[in-house]
């Protein structure tokens, strides 16, 4: 994991000299310091932090404001459900770079194949091990068989989840309990069979992916707004003791995000409101950046809430959403 810096160090790589410097500079500047071997650059005034110079210089051009964090997650084991494509599958990848071995849960056995081989291929040399288990999780009898086969694992990423979006009249009864028993059932029961094993072993991460329309209460979203703010209820009442257990169980509130997910919503409201889903680039154009979030900029905070570095956090919901949550007017 990566983390900014100030950032014109290659341009001066002939003043570089080795001297034990700094490891890392705090957000505010000067705080913090503390001794490591590192390269340091000294340009005018201007103390700089550069690491490995020699290999990474071209790197370093472009990336000169950027460190590796190290979130010490190497080797950790990771369960991530519905990992055959969009942010569950941006999710794995980013918990390979961290060189943890996975656990991946979807139906569709060939994409969670492909994602295990390309995985493995870019991370085997750290020893990364990609499991996978093609499975419908809304059947609960495949919880504890699952639970079972997957043995002891340090971080739960529950991900998995299609609630249908419409209103009220759109969604019946029958959809709305697929919807609810994928994710709502899906993260509870999930959560209800690994606690214990976490707590039996010492402790452990359960990061619940939910969205923002549990704090957004979108009438054209019925279904998904209580599904989620049910997700965030339990969140909360799970994580606001689960440090007794030494267990963290943290919640996550994407906003749109940059998955098939999103552009199948946006063509059916384009559809709705504007009579063409070949519209859909309007509706996208009221986005704040006038984008979905980039895949990363949900996969790497899942990452680091995971981490030792974000030890005092659970009982509580990160909400990633461009500032869409918080539009509120009076008028
Ligand atoms: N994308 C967004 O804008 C956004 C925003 C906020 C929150 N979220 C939440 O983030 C999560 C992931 O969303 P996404 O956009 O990545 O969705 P997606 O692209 O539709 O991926 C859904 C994942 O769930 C798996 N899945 C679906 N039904 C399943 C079942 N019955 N059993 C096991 N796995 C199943 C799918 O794999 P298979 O089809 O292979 O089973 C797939 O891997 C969801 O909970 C969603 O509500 C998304």
């Amino acid at each position: 994991m990566t983390a900014s810096i100030i950032s014109i160090a290659s341009r001066r790589k002939r003043h570089y000299a080795r001297i034990p410097f700094l490891h890392r500079i705090s957000a505010n500047g000067l705080l913090n310091w503390r001794l490591e071997p590192k390269f340091l650059a000294i340009v005018h005034t201007e103390i700089m932090l550069v690491s490995d110079l020699d290999t990474k210089d071209t790197y370093l051009a472009c990336k000169a404001e950027t460190i590796d964090m190290d979130l010490r997650l190497k080797g950790k084991s990771v369960l991530v459900t519905g990992a055959s494509q969009g942010i569950g599958e941006g999710v794995a990848r980013s918990f390979a770079e961290e060189g943890c071995h996975l656990h991946l849960v979807a139906r569709s056995g060939d994409r969670l194949a492909a994602i295990k081989s390309e995985i493995e291929a870019a991370h085997g040399g750290q020893g990364v091990k990609v499991t996978i288990h093609p499975l419908d999780l809304t059947s609960s009898d495949v919880i504890n068989p699952l639970v079972e086969s997957i043995g002891d694992i340090d971080i739960l990423v529950n991900n998995a989840g299609v609630i249908p979006s419409g209103n009220l009249w759109d969604v019946d009864e029958s959809k709305w309990r697929a919807g609810w028993e994928l994710k709502v059932f899906g993260y509870i029961n999930l959560t209800r069979a690994i606690y214990p094993r976490m707590k039996a072993r010492g402790g452990g991460v359960i990061i619940n992916n939910i969205g923002n329309g549990g704090e957004v209460f979108d009438p054209n979203y019925v279904a998904g707004t209580t599904g989620n703010a049910s997700l965030m209820a339990f969140t909360r009442a799970m994580g606001g003791h689960s440090l007794d257990d030494n267990i963290r169980v943290v919640g996550v509130n994407p906003g749109p995000v940059n998955t098939d997910r999103i552009y199948s919503m946006l063509k059916k409201r384009a559809k709705q409101w504007l009579g063409d889903e070949d519209r859909y680039k309007e509706l996208e154009e009221r986005y704040p950046l006038k984008r979905p979030a980039h895949l990363h900029e949900i996969t790497d905070l899942i990452v680091f809430l995971a981490s030792y570095r974000s030890g005092y956090t659970s009982g509580t919901i990160f909400t990633v959403d461009g500032g869409i949550a918080s539009r509120r007017s009076i008028i």
